[in-house]
């Protein structure tokens, strides 16, 4: 017995000694983790507290009482607080100053670029590049960091099907491959390779989660989410961001399936700590906390506080619920010490792992690289990619830069600030070069001859329009610059309809009647209903709000410096009535096709009831969208050929590789963005119609052939089925070409 007796014990203290020591080795690897427990043990309740609140700076009254705030160790971050001085002074105050010398940790929304702005996300997300979103992030964060700040509210991930949804102009569209990639891409940009670099800022992974899911469109709407399509779609670029290490995610506004994404404890603990393992921190959206009180989630702010506090939620923006409330949440036991150790513990490792404990001081120097001419450079390399082409009937493009002279018309010829778009808040239009200005470089003022036609992009006033077509009539071709302004997309600024605003379509329509080669340009925040602009123009460029650099970005593409590349990162439909409308949609009972439906204007007049059949379409908008997810069109053509698999079977923990030629036979040397689709035929729940599983941009020189592989893993083919994650044997199609209606097809089965 002793021996067995002594045995265990010794078999205990050295199970022990092991845990101890990789408890202790993975304690010493985190060191910000380490150094935040034990400035935690130092801190009073009123210090824990002054870090849980992120307040705007006229929170406290003013500049002084803010500085106040600061000693007293009541202000731990700021939003919206930028400049080397200003931030160097409230640095200095608090580590200085306070008890606990604490730095600040401030924030701002650099959304998609800082001075030098890059296309919305939306349109760098239709490049399909991930690796130049990646340089025009880490741009964002040099600038941005030589103003003090170091905590951007980006990516915006929100996956969104409706364009009505005017926050869709600042993620990266529809699809959660996609999606996920440029997430990565954002993260690793924003937060560089070394987290105490003076230029790292940390991200923030947002609005988490299903807020792009509004019904109708209509921001801060409700939203009522499946957790198949949860899990399955919207939560995966939030998982990439976890993986990419982003320090900090956003909880969001929306009441999702009944809990508000700021007290929701399935998806902010469950999810997002227990099965992600993220140990950053969770800051609130804007106010988002006691605007639970609205949802009629919490009683009072009091009530909001214990309810966030609860789900996970470390800081609150805006509001003051926590800086209210904590102390008597705990009193009355509402909350734990514990939760609010571990918020403060999250927000401290935060400032350890940027390092701001060490220098938490701005470099007056940095501020040299804003506008530095390899941003503009860059800015104009991914304003090109970002560009889609969805007509070139004729080759109308591209134009030769010994044209006899172009007339350039339209609202956002010569619009600065309208083509940086929206969630740009320190973009100066003055930066902006713009297509007017960029198209008279070019060519010279002379064969430019400029008539706007309307005065913005909601002008409905004809008067303009004789001085237009009089300048199209004596030019060799027609340039005509439209869309949206860049207020009508945004946070709070969702549209019911999404056809082009004011008298743009008569205006198109107008020019096109001249006969005269006619090339509409769209810069805008949505996908708008441009079916009617389509038929008219000869060719049209799809530019979303191309950023600071859009004009000789779209000038190169005009004039054939570069093929157009970009690719839909979102279903264009053909009006609101049509919406949602994606590619991963579902086949439903009665899928419609071309003998199933009688185009609107052929419907007899005299039919029985039931005569147009039973089938899922819309009299008259059909069965299909007005452009498909992942179109793009080049100067060059690409052909697809040879398709073959690896094998036809693929075991349940196998994979199997796709290959497929492509060939540039045009005329151009350009890229192609290829890519690859499945589709599981038979599921335990039903099963999307399509699937991206992989895409490449590829650089095809003209007359060559290259050869395409994607290697498609079991677990590639993983579906929440409602009960787990699973990957079930079956037949599946597999596609590879230009989008997601076009491609070469074959299929396979997994035992
Ligand atoms: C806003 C937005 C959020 C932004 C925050 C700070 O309401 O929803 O995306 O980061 O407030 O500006």
């Amino acid at each position: 017995m002793f021996i067995k007796n002594n045995i265990s014990v010794a078999i205990v203290i050295i199970v022990s000694l092991v845990l101890l020591s990789c408890g202790t080795e993975q304690h010493e690897k985190d060191e910000a983790v380490t150094r935040a427990n034990q400035m935690l043990s130092r801190m009073t309740l009123e210090e824990k507290i002054g870090q849980m609140s992120q307040l705007d700076p006229g929170f406290f009254g003013g500049e002084e009482q803010l500085k106040q705030a600061v000693r007293d160790g009541r202000c731990g971050s700021l939003l919206n607080y930028w400049g080397v001085e200003k931030v160097n002074e409230i640095q200095r105050i608090a580590v200085s100053e306070s008890r606990l010398g604490i730095p600040l940790i401030i924030g701002r929304d650099v959304i998609h670029g800082y001075r030098t702005i890059f296309p919305i996300p939306l349109g760098m997300a239709a490049s399909w590049n991930p690796e130049i979103v990646k340089e025009a992030f880490r741009i964002s964060s040099v600038e941005a960091s030589s103003q003090g700040i170091k905590w951007t509210f980006a990516p915006m991930l929100d996956i969104t099907w409706d364009p009505r949804w005017g926050r869709i102009a600042e993620g990266c569209g529809e699809d959660p491959l996609l999606a996920s990639a440029m997430a990565r891409a954002m993260v690793e940009g924003i937060q560089g390779d070394d987290l105490t670099d003076p230029t790292a800022l940390a991200a923030c992974a947002k609005h988490y989660v299903g807020y792009g899911f509004a019904e109708a469109g209509r921001d801060y709407n409700t939203t009522y989410i499946s957790e198949p399509m949860l899990r399955d779609v919207v939560l995966k670029p939030f998982k990439a961001a976890s993986d990419a290490g982003a320090l900090t995610f956003m909880s969001a506004f929306n009441d999702l399936n009944g809990v508000p994404a700021s007290g929701n404890e399935f998806t902010l603990k469950q999810i997002l700590r227990d099965e992600w393992g993220f140990r950053g921190l969770v800051v609130s959206d804007w106010a988002s906390v006691t605007e639970m009180v609205f949802h009629g989630y919490a009683a009072d702010d009091k009530d909001a506080a214990a309810k966030a506090i609860n789900a996970g939620v470390d800081m609150e923006m805006a509001s003051s619920s926590y800086f209210d409330n904590i102390k008597r949440l705990l009193e009355e036991k509402k909350i734990t010490e514990a939760q609010v150790d571990g918020a403060v513990r999250n927000i401290l490792t935060v400032k350890y792992r940027l390092g701001l404990f060490d220098n938490p001081y701005v470099n007056p120097e940095a501020e040299k690289k804003i506008l530095d001419p390899a941003f503009l450079d860059h800015a104009r390399k991914v304003a090109r990619q970002s560009t889609v082409l969805l007509k070139n009937d004729g080759n109308a493009l591209p134009l030769s830069e010994n044209i006899g002279s172009v007339a350039v018309i339209g609202p956002l010829a010569d619009a600065p600030r309208d083509q940086l778009g929206t969630w740009c808040f320190d973009g100066q239009g003055e930066n902006s070069v713009t297509p007017l200005r960029a198209i008279r470089e070019l060519l010279g003022e002379k064969r430019v001859n400029h008539v706007a036609g309307l005065k913005y992009s909601r002008d409905k006033s004809l008067e303009q329009f004789n001085a237009a077509l009089a300048a199209a009539r004596r030019s060799d071709a027609i340039l005509f610059f439209g869309g949206e302004e860049w207020i009508l997309s945004g946070e709070g600024q969702s549209r019911g309809e999404i056809d082009i605003p004011g008298a743009q379509g008569a205006l198109i329509e107008a020019l096109s009647a001249t006969g005269k080669p006619l090339v509409v340009v769209i810069m805008a925040g949505r996908p708008l209903a441009i079916g009617n602009e389509l038929q008219d123009a000869d060719a049209l460029l799809y530019a979303w709000h191309g950023g600071t650099m859009a004009g000789p970005a779209l000038t190169d593409l005009i004039f054939g410096k570069e093929s157009p590349s970009g690719k839909l990162p979102v279903t264009f439909v053909k009006g609101a009535g049509q919406i949602p409308f994606y590619h991963y949609r579902k086949n439903t009972g009665r899928p419609a096709n071309e003998k199933a439906w009688t185009p609107f204007d052929s419907i007899p007049t005299e039919n029985p009831q039931g005569s147009l059949g039973y089938k899922s379409f819309h009299l008259d908008y059909g069965y299909t969208p007005l452009l498909p997810f992942g179109y793009g069109l080049s100067y060059t053509t690409f052909d697809y050929s040879d398709l073959n698999l690896s094998s036809q079977v693929m075991g349940t923990s196998g994979s199997i590789t796709v290959r497929a030629k492509v060939t540039n036979s045009g005329t151009m040397d350009a890229e192609e963005v290829v890519q690859l689709y499945i589709r599981d035929r038979v599921g335990s729940i039903t099963r999307p119609v399509k699937e991206l599983k992989g895409f490449r941009r590829i650089s095809i020189k003209k007359g060559e052939t290259v050869e395409v592989e994607f290697v498609i893993n079991s677990t590639d083919l993983a579906f929440f089925n409602g009960k787990a994650t699973l990957t079930e044997p079956g037949e599946f199609d597999v596609w590879m070409g230009p989008n997601s209606d076009e491609g070469l097809h074959s299929d396979f089965i997994i035992e």
